[in-house]
């Protein structure tokens, strides 16, 4: 049987989670020209919770939480390199992070479920919210 990963969270990663991480970023086509290591590593400080997934030390997925640290929340970055998938570990994931959400007091959790991926969040406890819509600032700011 496949081992489990473990899951941990994150504020300040060591260079192999680092490079772990940029490689999943880079995977899922997220890491834009001009991201810097030193950009990820403030990314990582500044969200209120960043989560990897870990095979034998080796970050195998991630996913993180963005918030007021009081009452609202917003998951986003969810990713398993893609041999990994279909073993749980984005799963587990969210669930670090509801754990860690649950335990700072936090109720009011948002996603994004992009590319059909509304499906894998069922399970885990969301549900599509009716009338509202997703929006990104396009262009220039107003
Ligand atoms: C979405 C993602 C993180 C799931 O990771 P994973 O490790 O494969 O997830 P799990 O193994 O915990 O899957 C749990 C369940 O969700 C389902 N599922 C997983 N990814 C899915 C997807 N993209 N769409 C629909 N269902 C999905 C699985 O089939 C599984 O169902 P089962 O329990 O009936 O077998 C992974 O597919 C991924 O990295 N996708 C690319 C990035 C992405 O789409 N992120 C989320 C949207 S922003």
């Amino acid at each position: 049987m496949r081992q489990k990963p473990t899951y941990r969270l994150l504020k300040r990663p060591g260079p192999a989670a680092l490079n772990g991480i940029i490689t999943i970023y880079r995977a899922q086509g997220w890491w834009r020209r001009g991201d810097t290591p030193a950009m990820l590593r403030r990314l990582i400080s500044g969200s209120y919770l960043f989560a990897v997934a870990e095979l034998d030390g080796r970050v195998i997925g991630m996913a993180r939480a963005i918030s007021d640290g009081v009452s609202d929340a917003y998951i986003q970055d969810v990713a398993v390199l893609k041999e990994f998938r279909g073993a749980g570990a984005g799963s587990g994931l969210v669930r670090a992070l509801l754990k860690g959400l649950k335990s700072g007091g936090i109720k009011w959790v948002g996603l994004i479920a992009q590319d059909d991926s509304h499906p894998f969040y069922g399970p885990l406890g969301f549900s599509e919210l009716k009338r509202a819509r997703p929006m990104l600032l396009k262009g220039s700011y107003v």
